[in-house]
């Protein structure tokens, strides 16, 4: 990864350093963003009508076909959450889940999808604890990261259907044919892939339908290799023709659920029936003028970054104009609290109810600003203001890879920002009907203070029980002006560290008038307030005079691979409210490149 984005970001962190000024050059929310083309990197673009931003080419252009054969944003990102599960089969799939935020331009309306994985029927709160270690070991191979038990029920299809059915114009078939043909043609295996292998090789090879993608003898997929998944196409053809209800119920789902128990699980084909989404109400927050929605539980994403922002704008006066490092501390600063609320209180709201409206209380991100000191890093404890009695430690992140965000805009003003999910990389690492099966269920507490590979603690509102959905970091957001009218839209991938760096993202290019390209390509940081470290990315570096200014301050830095994976679309509008330009961008850390025209 090192290697790759070097020469890369070099080459473009060079172009940064002899543009204008960031403020002077571009300002969404204001409509001055003026950045010529020739200054963009090739994984940010300029579109006028529509925009798709993915994290791999081949779903953004399958996204792009479907808007070209008259597609809503909700076909679109049909398209491309089917073709995501072809050709990165690391971060999400059918046998996966996730969560879509939509703004329907017509009827100026919001709507929140949950299409979140949930635990069988037979699941129970101690499961884990007693559960054994699934055979093979390897990296990531507790019973809730590898295996059978470690699979919820899949939400992706369902999810699909909804928005299609709710949002779209087109039917299954038209949006399944970009993913079916990679899938029959195949397609090339990508850097980020063939990356994302090397650690799972022996795991994957011991499942029947994996182990045929490897060529002999080979430790990894290899980048450039060509790749066809016939079984998966199997799945996508039946889809084509009977919706989500041919992978729900009949003989796929009951294929489907007899290949999740032989690998250890305790999925039954009843579970697929039951299965059924969520349309929830979003998060919503005012901050610096704004409106910001995102993700309700059961996602922390949302409320994670709606109490950030809360304190952030209280905070503003001491970092708003006084550079980068005064930025990124306060921005540290403002994650410790939330997270430790996150880490008590964030649970399936169906299952335990969430106290919003409490922990969104102004007094409370009043105190904690007043806390906050622009001179020094505070302990975490200082920022913590629970509601009961509770409490639990946390560990170390993992490096992740799987989940996707992707955005589209349409030329009726549409947007759908989904994020989706088979949680860590290749999701639990064996197929169910050919179809790569999530591991979800290490969402849940696995026991009351066990970290999860994200190093969050789950307190015991968060342990399984049956059709209870565990919960998620994932934020897809959306931006609106002060009249209403949408600014952007974002989301990312990268476990506990999503909400943190989607906002990072946004605060850059709407608060602080940066380039959507300068915003997505600048080194993140991340803060989970246990343990007490700052985490900086090592892919994109953040420089030495600033991490030396933050270590100043009293943090304690640590490196990271990669903080998180972000895609994003910023609308720039003429001072009549039309649309002029839509800035899209795929992270650069992942490869991915946007489409649109
Ligand atoms: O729902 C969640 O928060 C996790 N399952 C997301 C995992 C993730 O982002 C992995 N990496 N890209």
């Amino acid at each position: 990864m090192k290697a790759r984005l070097a020469p890369l970001f070099g080459g473009w962190l060079l172009c940064l350093a002899l543009a204008p000024p960031a403020g002077a050059q571009h300002a969404a929310a204001d409509g001055r963003h003026a950045a010529p083309r020739s200054e963009l990197p090739p994984w940010a673009t300029r579109f006028e009508q529509e925009a798709v931003a993915t994290d791999h080419p081949l779903a953004s252009q399958a996204a792009a076909e479907v808007l070209a054969a008259g597609g809503s944003a909700a076909d679109a990102a049909a398209a491309a959450m089917l073709a995501l599960g072809v050709v990165n089969p690391a971060s999400s799939g059918l046998g996966g889940g996730g969560f879509a935020l939509y703004w329907d331009a017509e009827k100026k309306e919001l709507a929140f999808l949950d299409f979140r994985e949930q635990a069988p029927a037979a699941a129970a709160p101690d499961m884990f604890v007693r559960a054994p270690k699934p055979p093979g070991g390897g990296p990531l191979s507790t019973p809730s990261q590898l295996g059978g038990l470690s699979s919820g029920v899949p939400g992706e299809p369902a999810g699909i259907e909804a928005l299609l059915q709710r949002f779209g114009r087109l039917d299954w078939k038209t949006v399944v044919a970009p993913a079916l043909r990679y899938a029959t043609e195949g397609f090339a295996v990508s850097e980020e892939l063939s990356e994302a292998s090397a650690p799972f090789a022996e795991q994957m090879k011991r499942d029947p339908v994996m182990r045929r993608w490897f060529a002999p003898g080979a430790a990894r997929l290899q980048a450039g290799q060509r790749l066809r998944r016939p079984a998966l196409a199997r799945v996508l053809r039946v889809l084509a023709r009977d919706g989500a209800r041919g992978f729900y119920r009949g003989p796929l789902a009951r294929r489907l659920a007899a290949d999740v128990r032989r690998a250890g699980g305790i999925l039954r084909a009843a579970d697929l029936a039951d299965y059924r989404v969520r349309w929830r109400r979003p998060i919503e927050q005012r901050a610096f003028g704004l409106r910001w929605v995102s993700a309700p539980p059961p996602s922390a994403g949302g409320f994670t970054l709606a109490m950030a922002l809360q304190i952030l704008q209280r905070t503003a006066p001491a970092w708003r104009q006084q550079g980068e490092a005064a930025f990124l501390h306060a921005f540290a600063e403002a994650l410790k609290g939330p997270y430790l609320d996150r880490m008590r209180y964030a649970a399936d709201p169906d299952a335990r109810p969430v106290p919003l409206g409490r922990l969104l209380e102004p007094q409370r991100a009043a105190l904690r600003a007043a806390t906050f000191s622009p001179w020094f890093a505070l302990p975490a404890r200082d920022y913590d203001l629970p509601l009961e009695e509770d409490g639990a430690g946390a560990g170390d992140p993992v490096r992740d890879a799987g989940t996707s965000h992707l955005c589209v805009v349409d030329a009726a003003g549409n947007v759908a920002a989904v994020t989706t999910t088979v949680n860590l990389p290749f999701g639990a690492r064996y197929t169910a009907a050919g179809v790569v099966m999530n591991d979800e269920m290490d969402d849940f507490a696995t026991a009351p203070g066990q970290l999860n590979a994200f190093g969050l603690p789950g307190g015991e509102a968060n342990l399984p029980a049956p059709g209870k959905r565990p919960v998620s970091s994932m934020s897809p957001t959306l931006v609106f002006d002060a009249q209403g009218r949408l600014l952007a839209c974002a989301g990312a991938s990268g476990g506990s560290r999503i909400p943190v760096a989607t906002l990072q993202v946004l605060l850059r290019a709407l608060v602080l008038g940066q380039p959507l390209s300068e915003a997505l390509g600048a080194p993140r940081v991340h803060h989970q307030g246990i343990p007490p470290e700052l985490r900086v990315e090592e892919s994109v570096r953040l420089p030495e005079a600033l991490q030396a200014a933050l270590r100043a301050l009293g943090h304690r830095i640590r490196p990271i691979g990669r903080v998180a994976v972000v895609q994003a679309v910023v609308l720039q509008r003429d001072p009549s409210g039309q649309v002029r330009t839509l800035w899209a961008g795929s992270d650069p850390r992942k490869g991915g490149r946007p489409a649109g025209r």
